[in-house]
């Protein structure tokens, strides 16, 4: 737990980044002669954009932008061999999970060799070593925590959606920046809200949870239900209050669960985004409310959660404070128009196919974590309430 708990990251929080400071982080960084390669996906951020506009009057910036979300790794490869032969030292993530994650990816192939693709999956032909390259993080989505997360999520060649995790994948440096959020659309804000709401509950359900993890987790879950309703509210009508709330919380709920990893929130949401390609926050809010209520079976986890009510709620008995935390998860969820079926997907989806699609989660790593054992036949009544 000590390696766990530690981090390496260090976290600044301003409201505007001018492109002044950011050529100061790339000197704080790389040295006098830095060579920055900044990771960026395509969708037009006008305030990212007019600071990176300046960065390169002031320095030589490689700019590489082959990034979509749930990242390919042929995608990140090609954006490795377009730098390979340049003396890259500072790699620069500015966009949502997916730019993080692709700039984590970048960063750990241009110091170990070889391909993304090798250090993914159960038997991975190559290991994390080392990293030659400084790494500086920034979201304008206020959901993964990758900004502060030593894992990187990838989607192989095979099509199927891997998380790869090592201390030495994590950013030296996240700078959370109010203003890239600020205008974040009502169904971004929504689903990755409920991403980062998903980290701290999996903290909470989770095997490898200690106090010191519930109570990071504890108050980002608090925090982020204090304020994701506001940001959404302010998405919807052009308003900034509760944004940098948010980023705070997705970055709180990224370093508790870095501690923990996820549970099977995350192990089901992965088969979503593989076969229907639904956005990671989307999928993860789908079960949530189910992996609540079959958690509620452990004693612990139905504590932590009374705790987190605790703060919400005046309700005078655990029942009732639990009962409380529930509706008010599902309430936000049909106010923000988040799916609760198949049908609310578009997806269908018979009895008969729900154990080709949705038994491999059963081997996935988090899905071991989660504190409740889960096994085909959880699974198998989980999804078919869902059809
Ligand atoms: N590494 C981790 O710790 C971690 C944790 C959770 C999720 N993830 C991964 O992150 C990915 C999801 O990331 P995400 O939810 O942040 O979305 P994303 O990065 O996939 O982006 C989704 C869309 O939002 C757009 N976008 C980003 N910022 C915007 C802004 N400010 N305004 C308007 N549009 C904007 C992007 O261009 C893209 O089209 C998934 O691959 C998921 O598995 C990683
Ligand atoms: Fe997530």
């Amino acid at each position: 737990m000590f390696e766990q708990a530690i981090t390496t990251t260090k976290i600044i929080h301003v409201n505007r980044l001018s492109p002044q400071d950011m050529d100061k982080l790339i000197f704080y960084a790389g040295g006098e002669n830095a060579c920055p390669c900044v990771i960026a996906d395509r969708h037009p951020l006008p305030p990212r954009d007019a600071m990176l506009e300046g960065l390169r009057k002031l320095r030589p910036v490689e700019i590489q932008n082959n990034v979509f979300p749930d990242p390919k790794t042929d995608d990140i490869m090609s954006m490795v061999h377009a730098v390979r032969d340049k003396p890259v030292n500072v790699i620069i993530g500015i966009g949502g999970g997916s730019s993080l994650d692709a700039a984590k990816g970048m960063a750990t192939v241009l110091s170990n060799g070889g391909d993304l693709n090798d250090y993914l999956g159960p038997m991975p032909s190559r290991k994390i070593e080392k990293r030659d390259v400084k790494l500086i993080l920034i979201p304008t989505t206020a959901g993964t925590g990758s900004e502060v997360t030593k894992v990187g999520v990838y989607t192989s060649r095979s099509g199927r959606k891997y998380t790869l995790g090592h201390p030495l994948i994590q950013a030296d440096t996240a700078v959370l920046v109010t203003e890239y959020v600020e205008t974040l659309p009502p169904a971004l804000t929504a689903s990755t809200a409920f991403d980062a709401l998903s980290h701290a509950l999996e903290t909470i359900w989770n095997k490898n949870a200690c106090p010191l993890t519930d109570r990071v987790a504890v108050d980002s879950a608090v925090h982020i239900l204090q304020w994701m309703e506001c940001a959404y509210d302010s998405s919807l009508s052009g308003a900034k209050e509760g944004r940098a709330e948010m980023l705070e919380g997705a970055c709180m709920a990224g370093t508790a669960f870095n501690m923990t990893g996820t549970a099977a929130v995350h192990a089901l949401s992965f088969v979503l985004s593989e076969e229907w390609h639904v956005p990671h926050g989307v999928a993860c809010a789908f079960t949530l409310e189910d992996v609540f209520r079959l958690n509620l079976a452990n004693a612990e986890t139905r504590q932590r959660l009374v705790r987190i009510a605790e703060k919400l709620f005046a309700d005078d008995n655990d029942d009732a404070l639990i009962h409380s935390l529930l509706n008010r998860i599902v309430a936000l969820k049909k106010k923000f128009g988040l799916p609760f079926t198949f049908g609310d997907l578009h997806i269908n989806l018979s009895a008969d196919q729900i154990g080709s699609l949705f038994y491999k989660s059963l081997d996935d790593p988090k899905m071991k974590n989660n504190i409740v054992p889960i096994d085909t036949k959880t699974v198998y009544k989980l999804i078919s309430n869902k059809l």
